[in-house]
């Protein structure tokens, strides 16, 4: 059967246009933003914003403002074609492919900018300003979106914390619901990045769930010292050439601080470096660890 069509949005004002008719006809309106080159993972949020909606709308746009890394920006893949397709596909009903500069315009001088624990410690710390271009392209998404409700991944957990945090201290009118993290068969979580691993840094990679795992048997063993929980993920990771640990660090959600004791409301997140390309991954400890969702495809 064909896949429903698909209407595609490049200025504020036709996506803006599109969402008050829907807004106008009854319709509660799901979003899920992305930076396209998407896989099962983003697909996964789109399924769970179709259950808890009437429409989605999906957005594709590489944000420069949250690269930390120029050359990183550069190489982020872009696979628009193939992403319509998989967005028509599994039901998307609009896609919003604003440009730079209709984002951005001459003259643009206004940040979102959180302040504290939540953005002082793994990926804020190791990518300074990259959490303000989050915050400031997803406000200004769900400004021009109006979404009722938009999904993020668990898997960029320290992101969707700030987003959740973000809406409710600026009022937004949004639900925020989280989907779990999407894993390839053999562990490694999904990421548009794992399309620039080598077959050599492909296999590397799989050290970063592994050494989680690791930790977190030991953890359910009785090891509680943080210290020696990251030591184990350090070990994993480091055997191989080419890889280096950005971050490894115990995090309680309770707060999001650092603890030297972990205990079962903590989570040993891990940001590392395979052959020049960064991967992030978590784990949450005391659980029945990796993998949360497995897509054989
Ligand atoms: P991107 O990396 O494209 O991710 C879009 C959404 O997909 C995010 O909510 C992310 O957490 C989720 N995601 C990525 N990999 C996943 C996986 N393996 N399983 C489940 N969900 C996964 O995150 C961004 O883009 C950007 O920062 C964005 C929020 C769009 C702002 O620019």
């Amino acid at each position: 059967m064909e896949a429903p069509a698909i209407v595609t949005f490049t200025t504020i004002a036709d996506q803006r246009a599109w969402s008050r008719a829907q807004r106008q006809a009854g319709k509660r309106i799901g979003f899920v933003p992305t930076m396209g080159a998407l896989h099962q993972g983003h697909l996964s949020l789109v399924a769970k914003a179709r259950a808890a909606s009437d429409v989605v709308v999906a957005s594709i746009f590489v944000n420069p403002t949250q690269f930390d890394n120029p050359e990183d920006f550069a190489k982020y893949p872009v696979t628009l074609d193939a992403d319509l397709q998989m967005l028509r596909e599994a039901g998307v009903a609009a896609v919003f492919l604003p440009t730079k500069e209709e984002l951005y315009p001459d003259g643009y001088c206004t940040f979102v900018e959180l302040v504290g624990p939540l953005t002082d410690k793994l990926c804020a710390a190791a990518r300074p300003g990259h959490f303000r271009g989050v915050a400031t392209v997803v406000t200004k998404l769900f400004n021009i979106v109006t979404p009722d409700v938009a999904v993020f991944g668990q898997k960029d957990l320290q992101q969707v914390l700030i987003i959740n945090r973000l809406a409710r201290d600026l009022d937004l009118p949004v639900e925020i619901q989280v989907g779990a993290t999407v894993r390839e068969v053999d562990g490694l979580a999904m990421s548009s990045r794992n399309r620039r691993l080598t077959t050599a840094a492909r296999a590397k990679a799989l050290d970063v769930p592994r050494g989680l795992e690791l930790a977190n048997r030991a953890y359910l063993k009785g090891e509680s010292n943080s210290l020696k929980l990251t030591e184990i993920v350090y070990n994993e990771l480091l055997i191989h050439d080419g890889v280096e640990v950005d971050y490894c660090d115990v995090v309680s959600l309770k707060g999001f601080a650092e603890k030297d004791t972990a205990d079962d409301s903590c989570v040993l997140a891990v940001a590392a470096f395979v052959d020049g390309i960064r991967l992030i991954d978590h784990i949450p400890l005391g659980g029945p660890g990796i993998p949360e969702v497995v897509v054989d495809e």
